[in-house]
């Protein structure tokens, strides 16, 4: 193969790894500090239990022991690795990024690092970048993480979202496709005029961390989830045909969907909408809730390991959160 055609690559998922937590918390466990039932949990959003990270259980060291296993699995050693980003709302602290947390820990001495904060969507955000960084051939082997401790932003009085969130971490490596399989395409988009509907108002510089926010719960995730459900499926199928129509590809040539894992109902809607059966749709959000920028990167480690990801097949992934954010990203394994 000569240089200029490895310049112009596709890239290529090559490895992944993922991490959760053991510390499981059931719907029965939330029903003793909050208003709610697992039936009604399981009803309207799908979610059995999630994970939960133990006290001494940042982001960071979620990060770095699914960064591990994938490293591992593509027979790499961290030193190899020329970029790190990572996606996450729930970063160790608000600076250094948790990108160079997990450097450090790594010991990848060669990568540049960075954060990005796309919430729900981050991971895609993510694959974009790398993406492109190893199509211009500006990088040739980076290391994705979709990592969350939103336990740690969640109001455990608050029984609209307390349910929802979960804890953990997916990572990916990423390198130049040696033939034509790969990430075929990746689209974001976002609605800033939405910025309202799922927020953490404080602990930024708009309403820094005072006595009066903390005794105002401000510190914690507060959405308009209804809003959001509506906006979500129809974002979701727009973003899925442009990725279809743009590889002139139907749905119905799709051997897996990997949606992001926010409520069972909004994949169910998707997927009618797109046509596809629910046996093509990747599903583990009963077992760890909404895991935001982690939770494709897990569902897509699973879906390797239990064999529903074959060479050659046509993988769709697509993303839905705060900003508002969405992306998808279609690939050729
Ligand atoms: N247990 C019992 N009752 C509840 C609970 C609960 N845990 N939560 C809400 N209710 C009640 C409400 O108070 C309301 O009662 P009322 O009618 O007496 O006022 C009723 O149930 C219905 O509430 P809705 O908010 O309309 O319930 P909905 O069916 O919309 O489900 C949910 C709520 C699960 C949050 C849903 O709207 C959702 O999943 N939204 C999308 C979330 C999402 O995708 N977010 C994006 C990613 S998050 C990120 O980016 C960080």
């Amino acid at each position: 193969m000569t240089k200029d055609k490895i310049l112009l690559s596709r890239a290529k998922i090559v490895a992944t790894g993922s991490y959760l937590p053991d510390n499981v918390v059931t719907n029965r466990d939330i029903e003793k500090r909050v208003d709610t039932s697992d039936e009604w949990i399981m009803e309207r959003t799908g979610i059995r239990e999630r994970r939960i990270a133990r006290k001494n259980q940042a982001s960071s060291d979620l990060a770095y022991e699914a960064s591990l296993r994938a490293i591992k699995k593509a027979g790499i050693k961290a030193k190899d690795i020329d970029l790190i980003i990572v996606a996450s709302v729930s970063g160790d602290m608000p600076f250094p990024s948790t990108a160079c947390l997990l450097q450090d820990r790594l010991d990848a001495s060669n990568a540049a690092a960075f954060d990005i904060a796309a919430a729900c969507s981050g991971f895609i955000y993510g694959l974009s970048i790398a993406e492109n960084f190893i199509k211009s051939g500006a990088r040739k082997r980076i290391l994705l993480v979709g990592v969350e401790t939103l336990s740690r932003l969640t109001d455990w009085e608050d029984r609209t979202t307390c349910v929802l969130f979960g804890d953990g971490a997916g990572a990916a490596i990423i390198e130049a496709s040696p033939d034509d399989s790969g990430i075929l395409s990746t689209h974001i988009q976002s609605d800033g005029s939405l910025w309202d509907y799922i927020k953490v108002p404080a602990g930024g510089s708009r309403i820094p961390c005072s006595k009066e926010s903390v005794e105002q719960r401000l510190h914690y995730i507060n959405m308009k989830g209804n809003e959001t459900f509506k906006v979500a499926v129809k974002t979701l199928e727009n973003i899925a045909l442009e990725a279809l129509e743009t590889n002139k590809l139907k749905a119905s040539q799709l051997t897996l969907l990997i949606p992001h894992q926010a409520n069972l109902r909004i994949i169910q809607a998707t997927a009618k909408r797109l046509g596809l059966p629910m046996e093509k749709v990747m599903l583990n959000i009963e077992k760890y809730g909404n895991t935001s920028a982690a939770s494709i990167p897990i569902a897509m480690d699973e879906a390797l390991a239990t064999g529903r990801i074959r060479s050659g097949d046509y993988i769709l992934l697509e993303a839905f959160g705060a900003g508002l954010t969405c992306g998808a990203a279609l690939i050729r394994w």
